[in-house]
């Protein structure tokens, strides 16, 4: 199998995690259980997953030159991530998330900061090497021109898209049209088939119709039911293995790494979801988003 070139067109940032035993109610002082500050983002997480799985990566992004934005790269390098389409840009902060995590569920607030400056100028600098790549992995934590640009960059050359569309956001036709692979959950789901039909149809019709409208291949995700997309006008859905789940976050990053390079190793869309919900199962046993993303050995052990 060869060694795919993945690139990365995301975020980056620290994430400021809080662990507490329950999510405060509104108005709520809650004592936490411990503090971490470990490096996040979820176009950084993707990078990461996808280089753990053996991809070679490319991120394309900003930090802050700050102490955080150091951080994180030199975590970034450590994985073998290639790191030099990563502005680092003065006197504007690195991107933080403020995490709260309880091991059943996660709050995040993000603060852009530096990610706001990976500008659609900055990612047509790299239009050559978005047009060679196997496969081009976008997420929606930096701003939606410079996605849109990205994705359109890959198109024109044939590079298969997939675009997570994380965090939640309504996104138009203008942007879908790029798109070979998009990789909701079901709340941003939600939001993404407001329109066009009710929520309150099952979700199979609601996917029927998506996919009759649009292009791009849906693929849904869905916690530890798994994920699920439309066979044959029926709902397929990749039962998720039972484990004991740590921490939650970047569950859905490490099932876009995991279906990228699968994808883009020559698999098929059925054996990369595949591969791809073990891969985020497999991850949300482990304690950061990060940290938690598993290497190919593991997965291909299980
Ligand atoms: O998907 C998880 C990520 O979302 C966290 O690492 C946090 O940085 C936010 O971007």
């Amino acid at each position: 199998m060869k060694q795919p070139h993945i690139v990365v067109v995301g975020s980056l940032n620290m994430d400021l995690v809080v662990s507490m035993h329950r999510m405060p109610i509104m108005g709520e002082t809650i004592p936490g259980s411990t503090f971490h500050t470990i490096s996040g983002g979820k176009g950084a997480n993707q990078a990461v997953g996808c280089a753990r799985l053996g991809a070679k990566v490319t991120l394309i992004g900003a930090v802050g030159k700050d102490g955080f934005g150091a951080q994180i790269l030199d975590g970034l390098k450590a994985e073998g991530i290639l790191t030099d389409k990563i502005k680092q840009v003065l006197n504007v902060p690195t991107g933080v998330a403020n995490v709260l995590h309880t091991s059943e569920d996660n709050c995040i607030v993000i603060v852009a900061g530096a990610n706001e400056q990976c500008t659609p100028e900055w990612v047509d600098d790299y239009e050559q090497l978005i047009g060679k790549a196997d496969l081009l992995l976008v997420q929606l934590e930096i701003p939606l021109a410079s996605v849109k640009r990205a994705m359109q960059i890959a198109h024109a050359s044939g590079v298969p898209v997939v675009l997570n569309p994380a965090p939640a956001q309504k996104l138009s036709r203008d942007i879908l049209q790029y798109a070979d692979f998009i990789t909701p959950n079901e709340i941003e789901f939600d939001l993404l088939s407001e329109g066009l039909c009710d929520r309150n149809v099952d979700l199979q019709q609601r996917m029927i119709l998506w996919n009759k409208e649009y292009n791009a291949e849906l693929i849904i995700t869905r916690g530890k039911e798994g994920s699920s997309f439309i066979r044959n006008n029926s709902l397929h859905t990749v039962k998720a293995p039972i484990v004991q789940v740590v921490d939650t976050t970047g569950a859905g990053d490490a099932f876009n790494a995991g279906f990228s390079v699968a994808y883009a190793s020559g698999e098929t869309m059925m054996d990369s979801v595949e591969f791809a919900v073990k891969v985020a199962s497999t991850s949300v046993t482990r304690f950061g988003a990060q940290a938690g993303m598993p290497s190919f050995e593991e997965i291909t052990n299980i």
